[in-house]
């Protein structure tokens, strides 16, 4: 997911392109201003800690760009290229570590394990998500 900071300061393009050129597969993309409640439920398991509050109103300041990709290995190497969750620690060349200086303003959402990314499909995507053969796939990657 792209987050509102993302969205705002013009980096849905950027973004999108790194995860087409590392060669993964786009089966839902869409630009949506979630409910507090919908936001709320997405960052349960952070419910406790003491940003939370404020991670939610950052959250709610814009519409947010959601997508689905897949390919092998997609959980673990979409988190690599997203960069360490303290901008601090993300290393250049990922995207935070390129985009961003403060925790709070961290551009970017990615699940951090299938199951996880399984649950955030059903919320943010009920309507269901695309399934196609692409066709590059057996010969490029
Ligand atoms: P978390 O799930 O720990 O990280 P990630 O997004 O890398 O999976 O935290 C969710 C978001 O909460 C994180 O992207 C930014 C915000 N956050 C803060 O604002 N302050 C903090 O101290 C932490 C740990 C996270």
């Amino acid at each position: 997911m792209i987050k509102p900071d993302g969205v705002q300061r013009g980096l849905i393009g950027d973004i999108l392109k790194r995860f087409e050129q590392k060669g993964f597969q786009l089966l839902a993309a869409k630009l949506m201003t979630p409910s507090r409640e919908h936001m709320e439920k997405h960052y349960a398991d952070l419910a406790g800690k003491g940003f939370f509050k404020g991670m939610i109103d950052y959250m709610m300041t814009g519409p947010v760009f959601c997508m689905v990709w897949a390919g092998d290995g997609a959980v673990v190497t979409g988190r690599k290229m997203l960069g360490a969750t303290k901008p601090s620690e993300s290393e250049p060349g990922t995207i935070r570590g390129d985009f961003c200086i403060q925790i709070g303003r961290n551009i970017c959402h990615g699940s951090d394990s299938v199951e996880n990314a399984e649950k955030e499909i059903e919320l943010w995507f009920p309507e269901g998500v695309c399934s196609w053969t692409s066709h590059s796939q057996g010969w490029i990657y």
